[in-house]
């Protein structure tokens, strides 16, 4: 269904109001299962990944079990690792050491938070950046900056790919990006401000200290939503016929049935009749930061067997 607001020349291909990442992670995995068979015929490797999760985190927790299972469901040569919130850095460094060696291994993800007597940059050093499928390692994140990415950080790649397949016109857009993060804000925002197809935007990153967000949002072709705080994007901080990407995720409590009650960072609802399109959470961004793990490791074991 094409949406009923005015089109605009940026969003001239947007096909539909609702951005749904979980069909487009779908249809990615498909590709990579494909990919995964071909590697297994022609080379005899199956990607390899090991999850390292450290403590006992309910989200952490669910996050690193939907990696793993979906590891499992591509067919990966698939490890998890849990150990308790008292390991010593010594101890966790030694572990990711002994992954860096092993040659079934394609990719390495320690799971964050960790815990505050655990340095979490020492941590993140000491992965092979070959194996830093996340794309954490300083040296990936300055690759990222010049434009010479191996690995692209799994939800910024996976908000870029839905811009993409949505149809949404990135080049000359004007970007904002609502956050800071290491995460998600600050390499989003360098992605799509690179030269080249799938970026060439305009990009303003507003944060905590911003004196005027409003001002910002409301000028915003995509606008991109990694605040963390509920519902913070109310409908009158949005433009008209704006393409917007919330990748909030934030648990405001529980249906009468006990299931767990998520919504974003934007004010769906406020919000879902001006805009051109709109990721909805949960079913958004959420699947796309998985399977775009998963691409990241399929392409380590390539890189790996040399193809
Ligand atoms: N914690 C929250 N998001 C992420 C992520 O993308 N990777 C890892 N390793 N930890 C996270």
């Amino acid at each position: 269904m094409r949406s009923s607001i005015p089109r605009r020349e940026w969003e001239v291909t947007v096909a539909a109001k609702l951005i749904k990442g979980a069909e487009v992670a779908k249809e990615i995995r498909e590709e990579l299962r494909q990919q995964v068979a071909q590697m297994k015929e022609k080379y005899g490797v199956v990607p390899g990944l090991v999850t390292i999760l450290v403590g006992e985190n309910p989200a952490s927790q669910s996050y690193v079990r939907a990696k793993q299972q979906t590891a499992h469901e591509l067919g990966f040569y698939s490890v998890q690792e849990d150990r308790p919130a008292d390991i010593t850095e010594a101890e966790l460094l030694a572990l990711i050491d002994k992954y860096n060696k092993d040659p079934k291994i394609h990719g390495i993800l320690v799971q964050l938070p960790l815990p505050k007597h655990i340095d979490e940059t020492r941590v993140l050093y000491a992965i092979d950046p070959d194996k830093d499928v996340d794309a954490f390692h300083p040296v990936n994140v300055g690759k990222l900056m010049i434009g010479t990415a191996d690995f692209l950080p799994c939800t910024p790649a996976g908000i870029q790919e839905l811009l993409i397949r949505s149809g949404t016109k990135i080049e000359g857009a004007e970007v904002v990006v609502v956050g800071r993060s290491n995460i998600v804000g600050k390499p989003i925002a360098n992605m799509l401000m690179q030269k080249g197809p799938g970026a060439n935007a305009t990009v303003t990153v507003v944060h905590t200290k911003t004196r005027d967000v409003a001002f910002h949002t409301r000028r915003a072709d995509i606008l991109i939503v990694a605040a963390g705080v509920p519902e913070y994007i109310k409908g009158d901080m949005v433009k008209e016929g704006a393409v917007v990407i919330d990748v909030g995720v934030n648990e405001v409590g529980r249906t009468p049935d006990g299931k767990r009650k998520l919504v974003g960072d934007v004010a769906f609802n406020e919000v879902v009749d001006k805009v051109a399109a709109i990721t909805p959470v949960p079913g958004g961004v959420g699947p796309m930061t998985i399977t775009m793990l998963m691409k990241n490791t399929v392409k380590a074991a390539m890189k790996a067997v040399g193809a």
